[in-house]
């Protein structure tokens, strides 16, 4: 990301901190590489990575649809003026208010399960969710196509639900398939299209091949769009894909204060932001890239804790820092993608502002939260 010091330093006074910073640069970049590596491949944004509207109306401006999986990101879709061929209605447990919204504005289901093809709103347009049972690189909570998970139809099934589909008067589009998330190794995507490919003979051709998203952010997409588009080919399939994490990851960051520092069994830098704003470390350990905006003559091994009464919530571990005075910036990098989408208003906390950095400027597209917008809706 390519946000120098000064205009961090600006963005947090101008709005406070803890606060969710994005490079619009950054997210037209990483379209770009996206665009440069899948071709003509039909793009929907994953928007579970992160819903911002602005970020959404920016995506729809430039030609890319929508995968959602809620009512609510139906919603956020419809807001920003996306329906029809630019919208996918997914999730293994759709409601009825999910099938109606996707129905009204003609968008595509993935059907996750056999019994749907009698749920689905009449002719439908549908894709079929395959697990192609494999175990993939990266962490078990977000693997999405190993034998044990709850997603997708198993490769004995799916072509049986295609037939199914359309003997309902649906209009089976094809396959889809999505192993996991922040995968990191090229050769499993390798292995879950071949997988889909070997059941060429008894789907025959097909008219679009969901790859899905998941791509870490430092996997070969070269690599993996050369097989997309290889597996694509094999069905006569149109190519569509699903990217959320890989657009807007490293467009995002997470600006925090050090409240102070603490010396137990190891050395704690207490910052203002924690799981609350940033759960991936605590629910995946994932880690996330640091940067203190400040120097120092000495500089120590540091463990960044949050504000909230909970153990877990410890943001990074053993990180190399300057020592740390109370009131200086830290930014933890690739947080764009599931870092605002996953706050939460527990313990009563605001969640953060959002800025958006364009042409020199900072832009607020999500003000800070109050408390009075978290316990509105108990005033019934
Ligand atoms: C069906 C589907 N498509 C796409 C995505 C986006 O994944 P990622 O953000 O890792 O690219 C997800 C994420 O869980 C998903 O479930």
């Amino acid at each position: 990301m390519s946000l120098s010091p000064e205009s961090l330093t600006d963005a947090a006074r101008e709005y406070g901190t803890p606060l969710y910073v994005y490079d619009a640069a950054e997210l037209d970049a990483a379209l770009a590489r996206v665009r440069a590596a899948f071709g003509d491949a039909r793009v929907y944004y994953a928007m579970k990575a992160n819903p911002n509207l602005t970020l959404l109306r920016r995506l729809h401006a430039a030609g890319v649809g929508f995968e959602c999986v809620s009512a609510g990101e139906i919603a956020r879709a419809e807001h920003v003026g996306a329906a029809g061929e630019s919208l996918l209605v997914n999730g293994p447990a759709k409601s009825g208010a999910e099938y109606a919204a996707g129905a009204r504005l003609g968008a595509t289901f993935i059907v996750d399960r056999d019994e749907e093809v009698a749920l689905l709103p009449p002719a439908s347009r549908a894709l079929v969710r395959v697990n192609p049972a494999l175990a993939v690189s990266t962490h078990d909570h977000l693997a999405t196509g190993a034998a044990g998970s709850k997603f997708g139809v198993t490769l004995e099934q799916a072509p049986g639900v295609l037939d199914a589909l359309r003997a309902a008067g649906h209009d089976a589009l094809g396959l889809h398939v999505h192993i996991g998330s922040a995968i990191r190794d090229a050769g499993d995507f390798t292995a879950a299209f071949g997988r889909l490919t070997d059941l060429r003979d008894r789907t025959g051709p097909l008219a679009v091949l969901d790859a899905g998203g998941g791509w870490g952010l430092d996997a070969d997409l070269h690599g993996i769009a050369r097989e997309a588009r290889a597996a694509a080919e094999a069905f006569g399939a149109e190519l569509w894909v699903e990217p959320g994490r890989y657009l807007v990851a490293r467009a995002g960051q997470l600006l925090t204060r050090v409240v102070g520092t603490k010396r137990t069994g190891r050395h704690f830098v207490l910052v203002d932001a924690g799981m609350t704003e940033l759960l991936r470390p605590m629910l995946y350990g994932a880690v996330h890239s640091v940067t203190a905006l400040w120097d120092a003559p000495e500089h120590g091994l540091w463990d960044i804790a949050g504000p909230a009464c909970e153990s877990g919530d410890v943001l990074a571990r053993g990180v190399t820092l300057p020592t740390p005075p109370r009131g200086a910036l830290l930014a933890f990098g690739e947080a764009g993608a599931y870092g605002a989408a996953m706050s939460s208003a527990y313990l009563t906390r605001s969640r953060p502002a959002e800025a958006l950095y364009e042409d020199g400027h900072w832009t607020l597209v999500r003000r800070r939260e109050t408390p009075q917008d978290v316990w509105v809706a108990e005033e019934v």
